[in-house]
């Protein structure tokens, strides 16, 4: 009995969920995960999965304040002693697709901690970027963070780190893996490079959600980097 009950557990587990369906099925060309989230939600036509088969650490919470994106509702938030977090998001390996971080603090970590918390954010272990959501938040702001990465084994991770200016719990609103047609980026050599970031932007937005991410690449990206 106990072992069925082991079995069952390991079974119904959610990364045996995970490995098992990656064995079985491929990867689908990208995932909106928003973090916090309970349940999956369908925004504008779009599927939103809860983050849950992705991350095993943290908290999910809810923001109080009003938001301007549903996805900005829910937020993962971590435990600032423990220095990395991570997700991991099934893949093609050898594809290449854009990583789009999105933070809206919303007061989480209480009163007394006004101000956004300042942490890392780092890709297949590579530190991608610091992100500092204090500006765009004291406008009432989400920011996010968009890059391009190849996938050089069958997961791709995303971690949350803390870092010697975090000062309160580190959080991620929604993590966006979308795959890239082989056409765009032909010119970087990222088989060189391993993991090389093509682009790297902050916004602060309060108006319209952007509806086609390839629009929005051919609007901010124009600086590639190594
Ligand atoms: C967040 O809100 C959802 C839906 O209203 C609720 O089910 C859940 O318990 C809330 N979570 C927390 C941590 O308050
Ligand atoms: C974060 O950004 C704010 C506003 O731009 C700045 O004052 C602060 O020094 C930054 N914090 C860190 C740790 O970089
Ligand atoms: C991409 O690569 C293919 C084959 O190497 C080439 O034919 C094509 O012109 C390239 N496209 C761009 C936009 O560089
Ligand atoms: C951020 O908020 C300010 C003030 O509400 C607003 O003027 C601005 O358009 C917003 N967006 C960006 C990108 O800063």
């Amino acid at each position: 009995m106990p072992l069925l009950f082991l079995f069952l557990l390991l079974f119904f587990s959610p990364l045996f969920l995970t490995l098992s369906l990656s064995q079985t099925t491929q990867p689908p060309k990208g995932y909106l995960i928003d973090c916090g989230a309970l349940s999956e939600t369908q925004i504008e036509g779009r599927e939103w999965l809860p983050d849950s088969g992705f991350v095993s650490t943290g908290t999910p919470k809810n923001i109080t304040t009003p938001v301007l994106l549903p996805t900005l509702k829910t937020l993962r938030s971590f435990p600032l002693r423990v220095t990395k977090h991570c997700y991991s998001v099934p893949v093609y390996r050898g594809a290449k697709y854009t990583v789009r971080t999105t933070y809206f603090y919303g007061g989480v970590n209480g009163p007394d901690r006004p101000s956004p918390p300042v942490f890392d954010q780092i890709v297949d272990g590579t530190l991608w970027s610091v992100v500092n959501t204090t500006r765009d938040y004291v406008n009432g702001n989400s920011t996010f963070y968009e890059g391009v990465f190849l996938a050089q084994g069958k997961f791709m991770s995303f971690c949350i780190g803390s870092n010697t200016y975090t000062d309160s719990d580190p959080f991620i609103s929604a993590l966006e893996f979308l795959i890239l047609g082989g056409s765009l980026y032909n010119t970087t050599d990222f088989t060189n490079y391993g993991l090389s970031l093509v682009a790297r932007h902050s916004f602060g937005y309060s108006g319209q959600p952007i509806r086609s991410v390839r629009k929005l690449l051919s609007s901010s990206i124009r600086c590639p980097q190594s």
